[in-house]
């Protein structure tokens, strides 16, 4: 439609339908054959009778004829034929599951994570998504917080604004319209990742200084790369929920930033402001909300309910709601829907394209690029084909091995990494057993409690437990090599799952215990949603690969990957802190006044950890071994219009090809506000063949040098600063250089 015609359509609909298109409730209510509102899942959100027909978008519902079944039913009810829009979480992935988010970013490869947001809004378009919650670009320090699980790029800043440009363009293309693409709603805005204690939904508060710093750019870059949607996040910040945030959402969202898209709440979050204590009740939490610029209100009953009063009331209210109504209006308009309420959902393209064989080769692939060796003493990797394997733990032959937000892809159609190792090895230098559970009973029932399922009860747990441990130490006792496969449960990470200790659970350390005893060396597979406590197994072993939650072709990927078909290329978006109580912990910290670089003993330290984190941001190791040398810089003094040029020669000193990630931090030595001991500024992921050279090349410009200043001016200052490049942010070549 043209734009006038969208006003005209505007001009035509009652306030009961204005409304309507501000409220988003879940779309399986439409599937009910007699919806009865005032029993069902509608009674329990209280919506008036009339809303039913009058909502503007639905969520999480797909599949190509639920959508158009759906849609078919809203419309022959609908006054105006104004289409619902369908929103899902796709959060790695539909059909097939991709690896999870922090995973993807540990590729350090963009066209990986391109790669995956293409195949995942086709398999989602077709099956009748118009947008996608995603992507999350929360910046996440602290690794007690169970969603740094979807932090795309974990505590970094940078990495975050060059994903969320890559994933927002490769979800949109150049016209949300067209088959494959959808819309991008970026969350959660704003800062959800800095919770206190890592505790979900906890409190925000944090200069506007380190805000604009660190945790407004992935969420600017993302508006900037043209995201048509933002999501609010649940926290307050500063005080403020950011959901009713007027200063977040209308001066710097809207005014500063530019952004002309739909605001959308997150699940119930406009309601819970008054828990917050930000509304006295539901009539202020919808006024709140509407002043502060919210155009929909997601699953919570106060649009709903108090905004056509509000509008009777006031007339700015009115004008606001009338600016939402045509913002969802010329959304949906750019999606196509006036023309075609079904969007590009197609039953035939489902069936040719979900689970193709071509995606999944090509998921497999970009799976591989996820995974990070954090170890591989005496080169205990990749494995030897006839060596005889003790495979252990209860990630062997387990399909679970997708992320907590995989909740559309079907666990079953999983290999394990039982099944792929049968078909590469002989059977006969194949041992296999559980060895233990992932959690005890206690620790798995908090997680059925917390979601409301029904709670079990493991007869003789501890018999069980000594039995399984048994027949492990039995199989590794006839094996040349253990490989333990060990780590999180999936439902240990995601939404409300924070946890006050990061370790992993007393079962499978004694596991580990025990196998270490018999003197085999051990390569641990971890599976996790979150950097997780290594200090307390790590010695026992001899190699570890972090896989994270590797999605659908998850064990076949990890199975090439171990046999050294595929070399580990993977780096680390998050520190894997000494432990809990290190968190939060980054590294681009401030050096306070009193570093931990002596012994002396009044310096910032713990008395019973070690102040550095386990892994570094940036860590990785590969079955090449990478030496860096001849670093260099074109000039040592740079005004604001120079460049500097900066080379090192990388070179491969192995008989194995593989990619490198090759890191360039800067650090500002002093400014008017104190600068990080370093930042990362470039990477360049290259290949190397076996014994080659590199000379790699960066570009140093003033846009590096700004920061936001003690008078909140962008701005970089003059003086002295340092380039680090390494293939971590630790083990680095050094230069200076100056700006006058
Ligand atoms: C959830 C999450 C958000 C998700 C939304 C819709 O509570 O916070 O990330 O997109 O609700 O499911």
């Amino acid at each position: 439609m043209k734009e006038k015609e969208i006003i005209e359509l505007l001009n035509k609909m009652t306030l009961d339908e204005k409304i309507g298109q501000m409220v988003q409730i879940v779309g399986d209510i439409f599937l009910m054959d007699d919806i009865n509102i005032s029993t069902g899942p509608l009674k329990d959100l209280e919506l008036p009778d009339e809303m039913l027909y009058n909502v503007g978008s639905i969520l999480n519902v797909m599949g190509a004829q639920k959508v158009k079944k759906i849609q078919d039913k809203y419309l022959s009810k609908s006054r105006l034929k104004i289409p619902l829009l369908f929103m899902d979480d796709i959060i790695n992935g539909y059909k097939i599951a991709f690896p999870i988010p922090i995973a993807q970013g540990c590729s350090w490869n963009v066209e990986v994570i391109k790669k995956i947001a293409e195949i995942s809004a086709m398999e989602s378009n077709i099956s009748g998504a118009n947008v996608n919650f995603s992507p999350m670009v929360d910046l996440s320090r602290d690794a007690r917080w169970g969603r740094v699980m979807e932090s795309i790029e974990g505590e970094d800043s940078y990495l975050g604004q060059v994903y969320a440009e890559a994933i927002v363009k490769a979800y949109q293309g150049k016209d949300v319209s067209k088959l494959g693409h959808l819309v991008s709603c970026v969350k959660h805005v704003a800062a959800y990742g800095a919770a206190e204690a890592g505790r979900d939904y906890n409190t925000v508060d944090m200069s506007e200084r380190e805000f604009r710093q660190y945790y407004l750019p992935p969420y600017k870059a993302a508006i900037e790369a043209g995201a048509e949607m933002i999501m609010t996040s649940f926290n307050i910040l500063n005080g403020i929920p950011a959901t009713i945030n007027k200063w977040l959402i209308d001066e710097l969202l809207r005014k500063e930033l530019n952004f002309k898209g739909v605001v959308i709440s997150d699940y119930g979050a406009i309601e819970e402001t008054i828990a917050h204590g930000a509304s006295k009740d539901e009539r202020q939490a919808a006024l709140n909300a509407i002043n502060a610029g919210v155009d929909i209100d997601m699953m919570s009953k106060v649009y709903a309910n108090y905004l056509k009063e509000l509008c009777q009331e006031d007339k700015e209210v009115e004008n606001r709601v009338n600016k939402s109504v045509l913002r969802i209006l010329k959304l949906k308009n750019k999606l196509g829907l006036f023309e075609n309420p079904y969007g590009n959902t197609d039953e035939e393209k489902e069936k040719k394209y979900i689970m193709n064989k071509q995606n999944l080769k090509e998921a497999k692939k970009l799976t591989q690029e996820t995974f990070v060796l954090l170890k591989n003493k005496n080169k205990i990797l990749p494995l030897t084909k006839n060596s005889k394997i003790a495979l252990i733990g209860p990630y062997a032959d387990n399909n679970g091995i997708t992320g907590s937000w995989s909740m559309f892809s079907d666990r079953t159609k999983n290999h394990t990494i039982l099944d792929i190792l049968k078909k590469r090895i002989d059977t006969k230098n194949l041992l296999y057993a559980k060895g233990t559970e992932i959690l005890r009973e206690k620790d798995i029932n908090r997680i059925l409690s917390a979601e409301g399922l029904p709670i079990i009860n493991i007869e003789d747990e501890q018999e069980k437990e000594k039995y399984l441990l048994k027949e492990a130490i039995e199989i590794a006792k006839k094996s040349e090599i253990i490989v333990l496969a060990i780590g999180e449960h999936y439902k240990q990470s995601g939404e409300a799952c924070s946890r006050s200790n990061i370790s992993l659970p007393e079962n499978q350390i004694n596991l580990i215990n025990e196998l270490y005893k018999l003197n085999k060396p051990i390569v641990m597979i971890l599976f996790n949603g979150r950097p997780l406590q290594l200090n307390n197994v790590e010695d026992k072993l001899d190699g570890i690969l972090e896989v994270w939650f590797p999605g659908t072709t998850g064990a076949e990927a990890i199975i090439e990957v171990l046999f050294g078909d595929v070399n580990p290329s993977g780096k680390l978006t998050m520190s894997f802190p000494q432990n809990s109580g290190q968190c939060p912990i980054y590294y681009n910290h401030y050096n306070t006044g009193r570093p931990h670089v002596t012994d002396f003993r009044y310096v910032s330290r713990y008395q019973d950890i070690a102040t550095e984190s386990f892994y570094p941001f940036g860590y990785g190791l590969s079955y090449c071994n990478f030496k860096y040398k001849n670093l260099k810089l074109d000039k040592n003094k740079m005004k604001e219009n120079d460049i500097i040029y900066v080379t090192v020669e990388v070179e491969n000193q192995s008989d194995y090809e593989g990619y490198e990630v090759i890191q360039m931090y800067i650090q500002d030595l002093y400014g008017s506000v104190v600068r990080p001991v370093k930042e990362l500024k470039g990477f360049k992921k290259e290949y190397f063949k076996p014994y080659e050279t590199k000379k790699i090349e960066f570009k140093i410009d003033i846009e590096m040098l700004k920061f936001w200043n003690e008078c909140l001016e962008y701005k970089a200052e003059e003086g002295e600063f340092k380039v680090y490049i390494g293939g971590n942010s630790v083990n680095t070549l050094e230069e200076t250089f100056e700006l006058y």
